[in-house]
């Protein structure tokens, strides 16, 4: 009983942040060059792989579950005669290692998010009847060897992507298990970033959003030799023919350089967009987090930005009750949140993650506190972002425009805001930029109307005007 079907399927179920959607095309990628081809049936793979995410919780929970359906759909595969092999990567496979393949029988191997370019001999042995657990920490091993393969898949990406620069942590938050599960910090070489920047836009790519755990941490030898950060780096980017747009996630506010705040000045193909989370308001919170500022520190460094840059999107993560998370402390959260004004952030219930400092934490704050406090501050973030997308009602501004939108003669694109605009229009702008004047809000997406011609490389204006 073997799976002799040509060509193999493979079906990658991700979980969790950006970079474990590029660590999927990645897996799909140097899988390409051993005959798999992607689908998104799960009933027709002969190969399964959940991508999982640790960072919250009951992801691992939410992972054996999933695994018990994928239980169903291989014991009936087998009973067709035809072999289905399971595997679990990411965070989950990092944390869990051995102990997933010991609670879950129904799968094959484990390979944790620094071993994917073992996989295919990982496959091997699952053929020759082994059952690996693959959890080493290569993460420079791993750049070096997916590259290549990469360039497979690159043909049929759409007009933005993903691109992984950096990867790990070594700031340890307390409650983050990002720097157990992704390692130490690891920033990929220039040449290695401008190489696939370019097949990306070789291959049509007009808008690549640069990833890393802390990719404001990056550094690497520049081709000049010197030393450059991440704003250096976002220059050379933009040097490179038919890539418009630039953005990059997710950053520590202890990390924006001089550099990187005058490239948001300088940079037109840096997008007015800046993912900057702060977690908490009180400067209690934020030392028992170990986020090692004030939030002194982050109000001065968004007025900083500011001051060059006065229409970017500012967006956060936030966690509320952590432990000791007092009503005052909640408050100055509140109060960080208003006096900065956010387009869009994201905020969760502290979940306590086991092997994380703050998992010894005993002064836990109720649930029902917690969940309060989770809506009111949801509720806050909602009417600015909706306060923000009202904002550029009657403004014009360039749209990328992405694919088909969701009535027949629609299209759908990005602003430099990153919020999603429809209007009537051609698949045929798909690829360009084209300057929109901005009429009206639905509940997800600014509705526009195309008011210049279509630019194909980067407009001469970015910011928006007031039509
Ligand atoms: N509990 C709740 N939220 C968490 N995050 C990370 N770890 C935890 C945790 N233990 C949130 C942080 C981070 C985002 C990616 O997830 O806000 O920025
Ligand atoms: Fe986790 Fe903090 Fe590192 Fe972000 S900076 S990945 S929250 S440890």
């Amino acid at each position: 009983m073997t799976g002799i079907r040509e060509p193999k399927r493979v079906f990658i179920k991700t979980y969790g942040c950006q970079m474990n959607v590029y660590d999927s095309d990645r897996m799909a990628d140097s899988l390409a060059v051993e005959g798999y081809q992607q689908t998104d049936r799960v009933e027709d793979a002969d190969l399964v792989l959940l991508n999982t995410c640790h960072i919250r919780e009951k992801a691992a929970e939410k992972v054996y579950s999933e695994l018990g359906r994928v239980r169903l759909l291989k014991e009936e595969a087998a009973r067709a005669g035809r072999r289905v092999v399971v595997g679990v990567a990411g965070c989950v496979a990092q944390a869990e290692g051995s102990e997933i393949a010991r609670r879950a029988p129904v799968v094959d191997l484990v390979v944790g998010p620094q071993s994917y370019q073992h996989l295919p001999a990982l496959l091997r042995d699952v053929e020759r009847g082994g059952r690996p657990v693959e959890t080493e920490f290569a993460i420079a091993e791993k750049f070096e060897r997916l590259p290549a393969a990469a360039a497979a898949r690159t043909r049929s990406r759409g007009v933005t992507a993903f691109l992984t620069i950096q990867e790990g942590c070594d700031k340890f938050c307390t409650f983050c298990v990002v720097p157990y599960t992704r390692g130490a910090e690891v920033s990929r070489p220039v040449s290695r970033i401008v190489e696939e920047a370019q097949r990306l836009a070789e291959a049509g790519v007009r808008e690549v959003t640069l990833l890393g755990q802390n990719v404001n941490a990056w550094h690497g030898l520049g081709d000049d030799g010197s030393e450059w950060g991440l704003g250096r780096l976002l220059f050379r980017l933009a040097e490179i023919p038919g890539l418009d747009r630039l953005r990059y996630t997710t950053s520590h506010p202890r990390d924006m350089d001089d550099a990187l705040i005058a490239a948001h000045r300088d940079l037109p193909a840096l997008m007015p967009y800046l993912h900057l989370p702060v977690q908490s308001g009180s400067d209690r919170i934020l030392a028992a987090m170990n986020r090692r500022h004030r939030a002194d520190d982050y109000f001065r460094l968004v007025d900083r930005i500011r001051d060059i840059r006065p229409d970017i999107a500012l967006s956060s993560d936030f966690i509320v009750g952590f432990p000791g998370e007092t009503d005052a402390d909640f408050e100055a959260t509140m109060h960080l949140v208003e006096r900065v004004g956010y387009c869009a952030a994201y905020s969760f219930k502290y979940s306590a993650r086991p092997g994380t400092p703050a998992a010894g934490l005993t002064d836990f704050v109720a649930d029902p506190i917690a969940s309060e406090r989770l809506s009111g501050l949801q509720a806050l973030i909602l009417d600015q972002q909706t306060a923000f997308n009202r904002s550029k009602v009657g403004t014009s501004m360039d749209v990328l425009f992405e694919r088909a939108g969701r009535q027949p003669g629609q299209i759908m694109g990005r602003s430099p805001y990153l919020q999603a605009v429809q209007l009537d229009g051609d698949a045929s702008w798909i690829g360009k930029i084209g300057r929109v004047s901005i009429a009206s809000l639905g509940s997800n997406s600014l509705f526009g109307e195309r008011i210049e011609a279509l630019a194909r490389h980067r407009p001469s204006v970015s910011l928006e005007v007031t039509t």
